[in-house]
């Protein structure tokens, strides 16, 4: 193609679709120029998380310097968001998004990237027992049903037994109810049904019903059986956040990073590469674009692709689950509550404020003050959509029915993270329901066009949900690209154009 008509392809492509929307500088030389304009970079990566630090790294490491990382907030972290809580004198920095390094490593077996980052910038962590150090309530206040969270975690160990033992025959999905119930587990009492939720839903955010029983139980597997089944607490007062912040610091220079930079467009051509506008209208361009927004962020339509993305791509985004989990802090002028280092609430109403930590511990932060309980799936929506003072006043009342004997003072503080309703997340983290199958998992990573590139913890198909996902992502789509720019061209990830049932639906 002559350089002329590549400039005329190129205006067609990027100023026709962007019609109507904030506009951007466009030379009237544009026809008259011997060669396309310079980009601002060969790769942007949308996103500064856990996905878009490691993306950047791996380009990085592989030589690729000319790379421009966009983020809307004021710092990078992503889902790692540290809050500063609590009355004033008596502030802490507590945890709004992730706060646990899930597996570390078993003796010489493989050991989680998340670990090693918090080992190389000295996170500060404690170990989190919270199955053994447990103390269990119900609507009588204290009482003991340790055995029944006990066979919770033996009929969780069947429901994900028995699911390996489906992988082999190819046998089909369903829900994790459905693996439960033919297992024979069939919780119904309030206790019985809070001890399933600290099981499951606790860590995925969907109940069993919502969830899908293979892609749930090697989900587990690939996070306990592979790393190891530690849980490692960031009680760092500089927020978990600085494993990102610190990690970015070592190869990140000043012009490579621009916060403050909300994108609102993805404009992008087969032939011609990418052009992202932000918020603002600036427009930015490069060959290559790593997307690493959050599958809840995909799903809303926070950010419009030009052209739209093709279905199956659509089909993915919208068949995945992105899920809700919910911490509510209170700081008290003194701790009433239990010495454990967690607790579980039977109430009748499955999901219903069920589990609750102590920071005030001696492990973690003594003297704190602060309890945070956590609620998931559609409770959190639930009281997202509340008045703050009514959620606060539903927890006072539980606290009253755990704690019969007890004074319950006036919290000093009292804080959550409403994330379904924030644009830049729209919810926690993705799980996997019964109706996605392997395919649409494959299109949700795969790139199109070979431009848009897709990258975080969602398109991790053994560890969506947890930090090492997004790890594993960013690190693998920021070898492919390098791989693409070192050979002047890509072969784009697989992907399947049409998903369809093994036997199809029909009613003849
Ligand atoms: C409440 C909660 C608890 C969790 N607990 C744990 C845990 O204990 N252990 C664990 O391993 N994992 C946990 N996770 C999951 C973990 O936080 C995520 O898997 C991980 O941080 C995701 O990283 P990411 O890079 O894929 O996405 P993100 O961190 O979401 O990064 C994407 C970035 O894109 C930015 N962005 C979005 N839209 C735009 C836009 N339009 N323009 C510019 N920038 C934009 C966002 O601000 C964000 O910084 C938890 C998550 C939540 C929310
Ligand atoms: C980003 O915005 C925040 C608040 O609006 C401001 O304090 C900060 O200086 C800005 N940072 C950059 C790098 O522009
Ligand atoms: C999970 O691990 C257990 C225990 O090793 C195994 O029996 C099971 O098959 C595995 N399940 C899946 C889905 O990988
Ligand atoms: C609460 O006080 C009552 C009356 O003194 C007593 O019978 C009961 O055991 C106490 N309950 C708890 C949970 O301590």
């Amino acid at each position: 193609m002559t350089h002329t008509a590549a400039a005329l392809l190129y205006s067609l492509l990027f100023v026709v679709p962007t019609l109507g929307l904030p506009p951007y500088p466009v030379p009237d030389q544009t026809f008259l120029q011997a060669s396309p304009p310079a980009k601002d970079a060969r790769v942007l990566i949308l996103g500064g998380g856990v996905a878009g630090i490691t993306a950047a790294h791996e380009l990085y490491k592989q030589g690729v310097e000319d790379f421009i990382i966009l983020e809307a907030r004021h710092e990078l972290g992503g889902r790692m968001m540290s809050h500063t809580f609590g009355a004033p004198g008596r502030q802490y920095t507590v945890e709004l998004g992730a706060n646990w390094v899930q597996g570390t490593r078993t003796g010489k077996g493989p050991e989680n990237p998340i670990w090693t980052l918090a080992k190389k910038h000295s996170i500060l962590t404690q170990a989190s027992q919270y199955f053994d150090g447990l103390t269990t309530y119900d609507e009588t206040g204290e009482t003991d049903f340790l055995d029944l969270v006990e066979d919770a975690a033996d009929n969780f160990d069947h429901l994900i037994a028995s699911a390996g033992s489906r992988v082999p025959k190819g046998l089909v999905d369903a829900s994790a109810r459905t693996g439960y119930s033919l297992t024979g587990s069939y919780p119904h009492t309030p206790q019985e049904m809070a001890a399933e939720y600290y099981q499951f839903d606790w860590e995925f955010t969907t109940s069993p019903e919502e969830s899908s029983w293979i892609a749930s139980s090697w989900n587990n597997n690939y996070t306990f059986a592979t790393f190891s089944e530690e849980n490692k607490m960031s009680i760092d007062p500089r927020g978990f956040k600085t494993l990102v912040q610190a990690e970015a610091a070592t190869f990140v220079r000043g012009g490579q990073l621009r916060l403050n930079s909300t994108v609102s467009v993805i404009s992008y051509s087969p032939t011609q590469g990418v052009r992202v506008t932000l918020a603002d209208g600036q427009a930015l361009e490069a060959d290559y674009a790593i997307c690493t927004f959050s599958l809840g962020v995909l799903q809303h339509q926070d950010v419009q692709f030009e052209p739209a993305l093709p279905a199956w791509k659509r089909e993915a985004i919208h068949s995945m689950t992105m899920g809700v989990y919910t911490k509510l802090f209170l700081q008290f002028p003194h701790k009433f509550w239990f010495d454990s280092e967690a607790a579980l609430y039977a109430d009748r109403e499955r999901g219903r404020y069920p589990v609750w930590q102590s920071l005030d511990h001696p492990q973690f932060v003594p003297g704190s003050g602060i309890l945070f309980g956590t609620v998931t799936g559609a409770f959190s929506r639930r009281i997202e959509a509340l008045p703050k003072a009514q959620v606060l006043s539903e927890v006072i009342s539980v606290l009253g029915t755990m704690f019969p004997n007890a004074t319950i003072p006036e919290p000093l503080d009292f804080h959550y993270k409403s994330w379904s309703a924030d644009p830049l997340f729209r919810g926690s983290y993705a799980t996997w329901p019964p109706s996605f199958l392997p395919e649409h998992h494959v299109n949700l990573r795969a790139d199109v066009a070979g431009r848009v590139w897709f990258a975080g913890e969602a398109t991790s198909k053994y560890h969506f949900g947890y930090l090492q996902g997004a790890y594993f992502e960013g690190k693998e789509i920021g070898e492919k690209i390098a791989g693409c720019i070192k050979k002047e061209g890509c072969v784009g990830l697989e992907h399947v154009k049409h998903v369809k049932n093994a036997r199809p639906y029909s009613d003849g």
